[in-house]
This record gives structure tokens, sequence and C-alpha cells, in this order.
């Protein structure tokens, strides 16, 4: 598992302080303008409130057409429900992921009115003959979370792809992407091969850590440079650090987002809007 040129960090990048649903307070951390840069992820939501008033009021019912939501929650609960029947409960340290793919109708909702609520939601895009295939969904508990430590007691909860020999709980074929919680304890390295073509970034929500030089805060998303001679990636905490790790493989697909609707042509979000005004979209 070792990395011999590991990737360079190309910028930095703080978010916009957003509100979303019925008035949750979020970090919208990837934003629309660097959907074609970080191809297949369309957009990282970060949540973290200790105040009921910043979450109380979750995401009431709202459409979704042509790709994927994955929430991860660190702390708090949250129940889903969706127009194709699925329930469930989101708790500490689970996972829900969700292929809205040709529609889904649902609903977010807080079943907590005190205590922290914290987690992320990630968009993964899906290829363009798959937008229109059967919705999916699947709760994942963080028991059944596959999850590893390396030699150097970082601590990995593989949500997607592979890591360390640790197959991940969900694969995608066309976008194969790789979504690890990386925990490291002081004066560790981390290193992860992957493809240099992937798009590739962390997320730190934790302390901090380095990446040759450089230095990646909390609350920052750094970008991986596709150098081409490139293995993977390599990054060192001299103290306790958190951040998520995600990497994919870019579809090179048009995008057209329109709201929670994302596709390939503008003709295909009029179909959407039109069938979701029809009360075709998410209905069995
Ligand atoms: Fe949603």
């Amino acid at each position: 598992m070792t990395v011999q040129h590991p990737r360079a960090i190309e910028r930095l990048v703080a978010g916009q302080a957003t509100s979303d649903g019925a008035g949750v307070k979020l970090t919208r951390v990837l934003t629309q303008n660097l959907q074609h840069r970080l191809d297949p992820f369309l957009m990282l939501d970060a949540f973290g409130s200790d105040n009921p008033d910043d979450y109380i009021a979750g995401f009431p019912e709202h459409p979704h057409r042509g790709f994927e939501t994955v929430s991860y929650m660190l702390s708090g609960r949250m129940r889903h429900r969706d127009s194709a029947g699925h329930e469930g409960l989101v708790t500490d340290g689970g996972v829900q992921w969700m292929t809205a793919a040709r529609g889904v109708i649902h609903s977010e909702i807080p079943q907590q009115t005190e205590g922290r609520m914290e987690g992320f939601q990630l968009w993964l895009n899906l290829h363009s003959s798959e937008k229109m295939g059967a919705p999916w969904y699947r709760d994942i508990q963080a028991t059944d979370l596959p999850k590893v430590t390396t030699a150097q007691g970082v601590q990995l909860t593989v949500i997607a792809g592979e890591s360390h020999g640790t197959v991940g709980a969900v694969q995608r074929e066309k976008t194969q992407p790789l979504y690890l919680d990386v925990h490291m304890p002081a004066a560790s390295t981390f290193s992860q091969p992957l493809p240099a073509t992937h798009n590739a970034f962390i997320y730190v929500y934790r302390g901090e850590v380095l990446v040759g030089e450089k230095t990646v805060p909390a609350q920052r998303m750094a970008i991986f440079s596709n150098d081409a001679a490139s293995d993977g990636v390599t990054i060192n905490a001299s103290a306790d650090a958190k951040f998520l790790l995600i990497a994919g493989k870019p579809l090179k697909e048009p995008i057209v987002q329109y709201g929670p609707f994302v596709m390939n042509s503008q003709q295909e979000i009029y179909q959407a809007l039109s069938d979701f005004r029809d009360g075709v979209l998410g209905a069995a």
C-alpha cells in the first residue's frame, strides 16, 4: 500500500454558509462551480450544530432525479421516508445511500429536539445510461460499515470503494467512488493509491493535516491535483485529526442542474419538471 509519487494540493476551498430544506444551516463545501472540476461529485454539504434551531425543521418532502445522495451522520438521528416506500433512521455513524435515478420524492426529518446534529451529504452523479433507472436505497448502521486500522494506527471507515484490503459498503462501476472517513492519531501518516485521472479531495473536520508542505485546517476542502505521474495521496497528522477522503472516476458528460434535478440536457430538466408537476416523478 505504498505511494511513491503523491499528489499535491491544487487549492483549498472554504465553502459557503447557506441554508436548505426548511431552514437547516449548513456549509456547502462543494459548490456548483466545482462540479466539472470534481466530476462525478456534484455537491458536498457539511452540517454541525448543538443548537436545535439550526436543524430542527429538517428537509420536508422534495424531489430528486438523475444522481445519488449519500448522507453520513456523525451524530444525531434523522428519519427518511420516500415515494418508493422506503423508510429508515440514520443515526450516529450511519450512512444512508439513495439512488434517486428516475425519481424519488423524500423527506429527511430530525428525530431529536436537542443535542448535536453533525454530518455530511454528498451528491454523486449517475452516468447518462443510469439516470432514468430504478431508484435504490440502503441504510447502513455504524456497526455494519466496514472498518480497518492501518499499521500506523489510522482508523478507516470505508463507506465506498476499497482501502487497505477492506471493501466498502457500496461499489459503483461507472464512477468508482472512494469514500473514506479517516481518523489519524498524532504523528501518523496515511497513504491511499489512486488512479491519476480520478478526481479527489479531502474535507478536514477535526484538527489539521499536512499534505506535502501544505497545511489543511479544519473546515477546509483540499482539492488534489491530477498529476499524470502520481500514484495516490499521502497525508500526515502531527496531532489527532479527522477528515473525509473522496475520489471518483469522472463521467465527462454534460452536467445540467436545476435545483434537485441533475441531468445531461436542458430538455431533460424540462421533462423532470413536467414529470414532477404531473405527479409522474416518484410514482411507483
Ligand atoms: Fe433530499
